[in-house]
């Protein structure tokens, strides 16, 4: 049977960006940069892209491509034993996409909100007490908030029509809800620069603090936000660039895509920071004030700040559907990752089937971050994915590639394929470079928790924490493994 392909590169490309676009790039780049002082964040964040991100995806574009093959059958056709490290990202991929739309649902609710700026002046109140209905700590479950249920219904329906027909109706939907978003973004951006007290902010966010550059913290979290930022280790771009012609060009399109993602970024981070910058400037508060990240950013200040301005209306739907439509090409990747396993795995059953289950699948295990200890979980849940399965399996993904594959063999296969070749660099970092970096973060940010047990939570939900990363690997080496064949080479 024809594996299914592409329109075009144009679209993979679209659709690799909306996957590496997403909500990572608009709250979590700029405050990690403000959190590890300002301009310093920047350089961290560009050697982990350069050494760490773009060699990264190479390896996941060629091998995907290489293979024709889901990120499951891909490593098996290595070694059959190799399936793990696939199973391993996919995993990891399922629990990050039944929160990760949870998210989405609150930004779909402020998107209808924003006709209204419904959220009034107390936006902590609305949030907290009337969106997510939140307990005062994990161990208080509370109720599921209907609002959010319907909300998560509904993005997970969107979502399953985004996917249901395959690469079709993928490219059909990144064609619009990955330009729409870049044209958003480029009039917030306009906006916020222009209003009054936008510099002070800027300049907070672009002022250097070379000293940062000594504490390990921001090295974890620099390669963490590539990681997570890039898609990397989710089998999401193996997955897509095996929907690609063998001969399709591999380093043009990681360096795309992996600057494109970057870009957003940074420009989202002079957006967020302009933006509170007049906000500080029109409450007479000082900047410290107003620069909370996390979930708090998104939903709490920026409501408020967007009610501040002129045409507040008009720039709340911009900002919402922003994170709504970037949010939607990047939950449906993780969707079509493990939709492509189970695809390459039977061929009896038909793809709307499986998109479904795995959809409503994904819908289920939703419902335990709309409770009222919800954000709690996601917080606790993103952590250990983030900080630990990543890390292992970006790990792992080398020591198959490089060393039992064997970094030069495809090497070749992408120089053959691609303009511009990659030199032995290439070869260095796949083998050496990112897993000794990688395994040395992992070792500081064991230590770190270790030290102190993570943003005070009790020992119940830590273990929960561990028993997910755990869970991952034990599960997927234990999963029955069987030989795939290499396809011939371009
Ligand atoms: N890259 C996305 C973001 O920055 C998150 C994501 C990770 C999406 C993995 C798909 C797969 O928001």
């Amino acid at each position: 049977m024809q594996r299914e392909r592409w329109d075009s590169r144009i679209v993979f490309i679209f659709a690799a960006v909306g996957s590496a676009v997403g909500l990572g790039n608009i709250w979590r780049y700029p405050f990690l940069a403000h959190k590890y002082g300002g301009g310093a964040f920047l350089l961290p964040y560009l050697i982990a892209l350069l050494i760490i991100g773009i060699p990264l995806l190479i390896l996941e574009f060629g091998l995907g491509q290489r293979m024709q093959k889901g990120a499951v059958d891909s490593f098996a056709a290595i070694k059959r034993r190799l399936s793990g490290v696939g199973w391993a990202a996919l995993i990891t991929s399922f629990i990050v996409i039944t929160y990760y739309v949870v998210v989405m649902s609150w930004a779909m609710i402020y998107l209808f909100d924003s006709f209204s700026l419904r959220w009034g002046s107390d936006t902590s109140s609305y949030f907290y007490d009337t969106i997510l209905q939140s307990t005062s700590s994990i161990n208080e479950i509370g109720n599921i908030s209907p609002i959010i249920f319907l909300a998560l219904l509904a993005s997970w329906i969107a979502i399953y029509f985004s996917v249901w027909k395959g690469v079709d109706s993928l490219s059909k939907v990144v064609m619009w809800a990955v330009p729409i978003p870049m044209v958003l973004i480029i009039a917030l951006l306009i906006r916020a620069v222009t209003l009054p007290g936008a510099l002070s902010g800027i300049a907070l966010y672009i002022k250097p603090e070379f000293s940062a550059l000594l504490d390990p913290e921001i090295w974890i979290a620099a390669v963490s936000q590539i990681f997570f930022s890039l898609s990397l280790a989710f089998g999401v771009m193996i997955a897509y660039a095996s929907y690609n012609k063998k001969n399709q060009d591999v380093v043009e399109d990681a360096f795309a895509v992996g600057i494109t993602d970057s870009v957003v970024a940074i420009l989202a981070g002079f957006i967020v920071f302009g933006t509170l910058g007049f906000m500080a400037q029109q409450q007479g508060i000082a900047f410290e004030d107003v620069a909370v990240g996390g979930p708090g950013l998104a939903f709490v200040i920026f409501p408020k700040a967007l009610s501040l301005m002129p045409f507040a209306s008009l720039f709340s739907v911009f900002f919402f559907l922003t994170l709504v439509l970037l949010a939607i090409a990047s939950a449906f990747s993780l969707v079509e990752a493990v939709t492509t396993t189970v695809e390459d795995k039977t061929r009896k059953i038909k793809r709307e089937v499986i998109s479904f289950v795995v959809c409503l699948v994904g819908f289920l295990g939703g419902l335990i971050y709309i409770t009222g200890a919800g954000i709690y979980f996601i917080d606790l849940v993103d952590h250990f994915l983030t900080h630990y399965s990543l890390i292992i399996v970006g790990i792992l993904e080398c020591i198959a590639v490089g060393w039992i594959y064997g970094a030069e063999k495809l090497r070749k296969y992408i120089n053959k394929v691609s303009k511009r070749d990659i030199g032995q660099w290439w070869n260095f970092s796949i083998k050496y470079a990112i897993p000794v970096l990688l395994i040395f973060v992992l070792i500081l940010q064991i230590k770190e928790e270790l030290g102190r047990s993570y943003a005070g939570y009790p020992n119940w939900a830590l273990m929960l924490g561990w028993i997910l990363v755990v869970g991952t690997f034990v599960v997927s080496f234990s999963l029955p493994q069987k030989k795939v064949k290499i396809p011939k080479g371009a």
